[in-house]
Formats: C-alpha cells, sequence, structure tokens
C-alpha cells in the first residue's frame, strides 16, 4: 500500500513537471514558471531580456538583500578558476579601484571562519546578485519590507 502511494505520488509529481504548472501551497495561485506552463520539450523564443538600469542605484527593498548591480557585467567572467568581479571588489584591490569593498560577510567560510580570501560559498557572485532594472515579478505578491508594516 504505501509503495503505491509513493509510487502514485510521484506519477503526481512528474506530470505536474511535465506541464510546468504548480499550484503556491501559501496563496493557492497557479505558478506556471518561467516557461509559462509550455513543456519543457516544445521549443519556445527566448523572452525579453529586461533592459539594465545603469543610471544611479536602486535602494535595496529590505535590509539584508544582496544590493543590485548598477552597472554591466557580461563581460566579467565568473568561473572555478576566475572571477574577474574580484579584480575590482575584493578587499585588496577596492580602494585602489575606486569600488565599495566587499562586506566582511563574503570572507566567512561556511564553518563561520574568518578567511582573507573569498570562500567558495560566495563566489559565484551572481547567484546573488543580479543586475539591476525595474521588471514585473515572477509572481505577484504582497511583500513589504518590515519597516514598512510597523
Ligand atoms: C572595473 C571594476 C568593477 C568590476 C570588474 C565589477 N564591479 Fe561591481 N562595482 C564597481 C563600482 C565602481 C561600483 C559602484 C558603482 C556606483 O556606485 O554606481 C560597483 C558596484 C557594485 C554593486 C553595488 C554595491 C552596492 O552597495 O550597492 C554590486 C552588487 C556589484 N558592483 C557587483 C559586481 C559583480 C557581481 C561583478 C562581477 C560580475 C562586479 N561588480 C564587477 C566596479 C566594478
Ligand atoms: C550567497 C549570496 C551572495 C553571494 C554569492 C555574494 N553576495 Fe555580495 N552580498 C550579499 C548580501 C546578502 C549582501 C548584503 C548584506 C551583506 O553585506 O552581507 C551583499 C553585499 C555585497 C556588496 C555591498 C557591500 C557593502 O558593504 O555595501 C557588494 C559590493 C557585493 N556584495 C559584491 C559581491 C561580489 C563581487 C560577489 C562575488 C565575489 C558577491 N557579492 C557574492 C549576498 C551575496
Amino acid at each position: 500500500m504505501n509503495k503505491f502511494v509513493t509510487i502514485a505520488t510521484l506519477a503526481a509529481a512528474l506530470a505536474v513537471l511535465g506541464t510546468g504548472i504548480g499550484v503556491s501551497q501559501q496563496t493557492g495561485q497557479e505558478l506556471k514558471g518561467l516557461r509559462g506552463g509550455v513543456a519543457p520539450e516544445v521549443d519556445l523564443a527566448p523572452g525579453d531580456v529586461p533592459k539594465q538600469d545603469t543610471a544611479g542605484r536602486f535602494s535595496r527593498a529590505y535590509r539584508q538583500q544582496p544590493p543590485l548591480i548598477p552597472h554591466q557585467i557580461d563581460r566579467y567572467q565568473i568561473d572555478w578558476r576566475t572571477n574577474q568581479c574580484l579584480g575590482c571588489h575584493d578587499w585588496s584591490v577596492a580602494a585602489k579601484q575606486g569600488a565599495p569593498t566587499l562586506s566582511m560577510t563574503h570572507y566567512l567560510d561556511r564553518d563561520g571562519r574568518q578567511l582573507d580570501s573569498i570562500p567558495g560559498t560566495r563566489w559565484f557572485c551572481n547567484q546573488c546578485h543580479v543586475p539591476q532594472a525595474d521588471t514585473k515579478e515572477l509572481v505577484t505578491n504582497t511583500f513589504k519590507p518590515s519597516t514598512d508594516v510597523k
């Protein structure tokens, strides 16, 4: 019986993955993913790439937000050996380059040890930092920073 239930759940999960449609547990809203619910085997034309806003800096929407990137990044390579962002933002060169220094949180490894060079957990900058652009949210939501709900 248990085995049957597991298989049935798996089949249901696969069916949902196949169509790319899911239902948010919090809002009950239908989520269609970036592909708008179109199955992965169907080729889609790439969507419009939002235009980056490089005039000034956007404010953070909440205190802990990774700041958005105000400059272009398409020429800065990041792979397992090279990280060109560090050529300006690492503590050892930032002053000379006139760039903001990485905050010290970026030099803690996963065990909380302070390092002099950036640990693997912060290596891929654009996992957290994205170029700034004023775009429509992917999922409608009512998020407010805590300072606005006091
Ligand atoms: C040529 C030097 C240079 C390189 C390379 C560079 N940056 Fe920057 N970065 C800057 C400067 C200068 C600023 C400040 C710009 C401003 O105030 O408008 C900045 C600002 C930022 C900010 C905003 C910080 C804040 O507090 O608002 C982020 C985030 C950032 N960069 C991330 C990156 C990432 C990620 C890369 C690599 C993909 C990168 N930068 C590569 C020079 C650089
Ligand atoms: C795991 C997510 C994560 C990664 C990976 C990451 N950052 Fe950050 N970054 C943050 C957050 C969150 C903040 C704001 C809070 C803080 O300073 O810790 C931040 C802050 C910054 C700031 C602003 C510092 C300041 O004091 O104003 C810069 C510049 C920056 N990051 C650049 C980078 C660069 C360059 C990389 C890649 C080498 C990188 N970050 C990797 C999450 C990340």
